[in-house]
């Protein structure tokens, strides 16, 4: 039997600030003590994990301390084989981001954010790092005169053109990706989903730079298919990373950890990670973006950071399982589900010929589709009574 213990070939990455929350939240102070990055990245390390990620601001304190930890930090990675595969900029915590970074009404604000990133790019770059996170939690708003939404927009695209000929100029191979998130902190932020993102990159000049870091609550507090967005993500070829982590519907963002919440949106997750039985699968760092419940002491945080990693490789299994099935193969047929990889118009046909073929359209509406059957293969894979 399978033990589900993670291995460096399942890439396996946990951002600094998941396991050092503190539980800080809008009702109450910290739950737990303040957690020495360095520590956790041992920590994540002999729990199996191959990478770790930060804000500048989780490792790196604006003040005398930096050198030093930078130094303890880069020791760590070496001792324990554990590499940077993303880094990202806090541009929501301080107050001088409370109405924005790229986007806010201030000038200054916008130029000071733009250049703590470049800062951090340089320090990503240094340590390898290939993927560069940009989540923009305070770029929103709460009252609609008060930011205009087109100009917020042009700001946000001039920010990343700015970013993307940065990279390019120092010859970094990074590239960047977005996070999309509805709301929270602000009562709406721009960019609100995957499908407003990627249009937005759509725009720039170097698009080929900028993809995205789909995170599966802020699309289910959306009431969206993360599957389905995923698959879109990899379909375009903009799924540079993701953030894993589990929600109950439509709430406040619960960031629980990978599994708990929507177990079935988590097992159809994987499967689309997997390039669901093709071979457009995800091949970077499967990145879990959590916060250990404020209830917990640190022996939950550990638990939690475990759990992710062991319900990944479960329903890795139970999917590779579903896909082998051959009863699933049989269903998969039964629901026509290959009949969709066939084009519309056959090769040499004319509109017009379609136009004037007899269809028997009252078989058609008659016809099983038996996809009843194929989910509930999938339902008694995930229950493990197949
Ligand atoms: C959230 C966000 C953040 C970002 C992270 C990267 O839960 O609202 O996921 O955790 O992912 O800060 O900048
Ligand atoms: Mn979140
Ligand atoms: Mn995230």
């Amino acid at each position: 039997m399978n033990d589900y213990t993670p291995q460096p070939d399942d890439k396996f990455s946990f951002g600094l600030w998941t396991v050092g929350w503190q539980g800080v939240d809008v009702f109450g102070p910290a739950s737990r003590p303040l957690l020495d990055p360095v520590a956790a990245t041992y920590k994540l390390a002999e729990l199996g994990a191959a990478a770790v990620t930060f804000h500048d601001d989780d490792l790196l304190p604006d003040d005398g301390a930096r050198d030093a930890t930078l130094d303890r930090f880069t020791k760590a990675l070496a001792d324990t084989g554990l590499v940077v595969e993303m880094v990202t900029t806090n541009l929501f915590s301080h107050p001088v981001f409370k109405e924005g970074g790229f986007t806010a009404n201030n000038r200054e604000v916008r130029r000071y954010a733009l250049a703590k990133v470049l800062r951090n790019i340089d320090l990503a770059a240094s340590l390898g790092a290939q993927t560069f996170v940009l989540w923009g939690g305070r770029e929103g708003a709460e009252h609609g005169a008060s930011k205009n939404v087109r100009a917020a927009l042009d700001r946000y695209v001039e920010s990343l053109d700015l970013l993307c000929a940065y990279v390019k100029e120092q010859g970094y191979p990074m590239r960047f990706a977005l996070e999309p998130k509805p709301n929270e902190p602000r009562g709406d932020i721009l960019l609100p989903t995957l499908g407003h993102a990627l249009a937005l990159i759509s725009e720039l000049e170097h698009p080929d730079l900028v993809g995205l870091n789909p995170e599966v609550g802020h699309e289910e507090m959306a009431s969206l298919n993360f599957a389905h967005g995923i698959a879109q993500a990899l379909w375009h070829g903009k799924l540079f990373h993701v953030d894993l982590n589990g929600q109950h519907g439509p709430r406040f963002d619960q960031d629980l950890r990978f599994g708990a919440g929507n177990l079935r949106g988590a097992f159809w997750t994987v499967d689309t990670l997997l390039g669901s039985g093709t071979e457009n699968r995800y091949d970077g760092y499967v990145h879990f973006d959590f916060k250990p419940p404020r209830a917990e002491a640190m022996d939950g945080v550990w638990d939690s950071a475990r759990s992710c990693m062991r319900n990944y490789l479960i329903l890795r299994d139970k999917v590779q399982a579903f896909r082998a099935d051959p009863e699933v193969a049989a269903a998969l047929a039964a629901a026509a589900v290959p009949e969709l990889d066939l084009p519309t118009l056959a090769e040499g046909e004319s509109l017009a010929d379609l136009r004037e073929a007899t269809y028997d359209v009252q078989g058609l509406a008659e016809r099983s589709v038996a996809m009843e059957a194929l989910d509930q293969l999938a339902m008694e894979h995930l229950l493990g009574v197949r």
